[in-house]
């Protein structure tokens, strides 16, 4: 571990920006895990106590304090999943990796979970490897998944890639919806919202395909932009206060239809999107 990384990204946060969980969540998504000379610097740096640093670690979830494997594969038992066979799913996961939840491949391929809610109920059961979610999963699905996932994940084909999934979207400031259905994309009702970066403000179309990145725009933006995200109904800056795990850029959250939350990055390129659906 390099301590200039983690200098990187204290710098990158910057205490107005966000807290202790924002600079977790980068150090996270960096090493696959807190290591613990990490933490000490953080507390070092942020002035926090270094029992509140492993306070936040270690309640949540999605932080490890151990090397986890290179893919990290979360089952979701909760009920809702449960009732749809989540346990059937988990055996499949386990019989085809060789591992037990908590634990790593041998070849630090794959490290496994399972865990009560991904927060995505009315798509299970649920999968989700390295943030990538796989809704209403089959045992004889699981194989495919972790083949994909050992390839990588970044590559998608809309057409039958089972991460895709439609959702609508409105504004999180005045409720409005935000679905276009006069612009389609991947061939369906596209999410219209304005932008605005350097000197440029138009409107900026976004896929309504969760999983899929196909956007269109007004103006080319440049790949690694900040861009600034506004309703075009009520005219409000949709930014909101969390910072992606991936980049530090500020997440755009959105209402999505039918209870829940999406968020988006609003980096350019930046792949880091959350979806927590009720
Ligand atoms: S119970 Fe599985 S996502 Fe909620």
């Amino acid at each position: 571990m390099q301590q200039v990384e983690i200098a990187d990204i204290l710098a990158r946060h910057g205490e107005k920006e966000g807290g202790l969980i924002s600079i977790l969540e980068s150090i996270q998504a960096k090493y696959g895990y807190l290591p613990r000379e990490a933490l000490e610097e953080v507390a070092e740096k942020t002035g926090h106590a270094l029992v509140d640093v492993y306070g936040v670690a270690t309640f949540y979830k999605a932080f490890s304090l151990k090397p986890r494997g290179k893919h990290l594969i979360s089952v979701c038992l909760g009920t809702a999943c449960h009732v749809r066979g989540g346990p059937q799913i988990a055996k499949e996961v386990k019989r085809q990796l060789g591992i037990r939840p908590g634990e790593t491949t041998p070849d630090k391929e794959f490290t496994l979970e399972t865990v009560n809610c991904l927060g995505a109920c009315a798509l299970g059961p649920v999968v989700v490897i390295d943030g990538h979610y796989f809704p209403n999963v089959k045992t004889s699905m699981v194989k495919g998944i972790i083949d994909r996932a050992r390839d990588g994940l970044d590559k998608v084909e809309v057409d039958k890639d089972a991460r895709v999934f439609p959702i609508e979207v409105s504004c999180a400031r005045c409720n409005h919806s935000l679905m276009d259905t006069e612009h389609k994309l991947d061939g369906y009702p596209s999410v219209r919202v304005t932008v605005s970066f350097g000197q440029k403000h138009g409107w900026l179309e976004l896929s309504s395909l969760y999983g899929s990145y196909n956007t269109s725009s007004k103006y080319e933006i440049p790949e690694n932009t900040i861009v600034n995200f506004f309703c075009p109904y009520c005219n409000a800056e949709l930014m909101g206060g969390s910072l992606c795990s991936e980049c530090g850029a500020p997440m755009v959250p959105m209402i999505v239809r039918g209870g829940g939350m999406v968020q988006i990055c609003s980096r350019k390129g930046c792949k880091g999107h959350m979806l927590d659906l009720l």
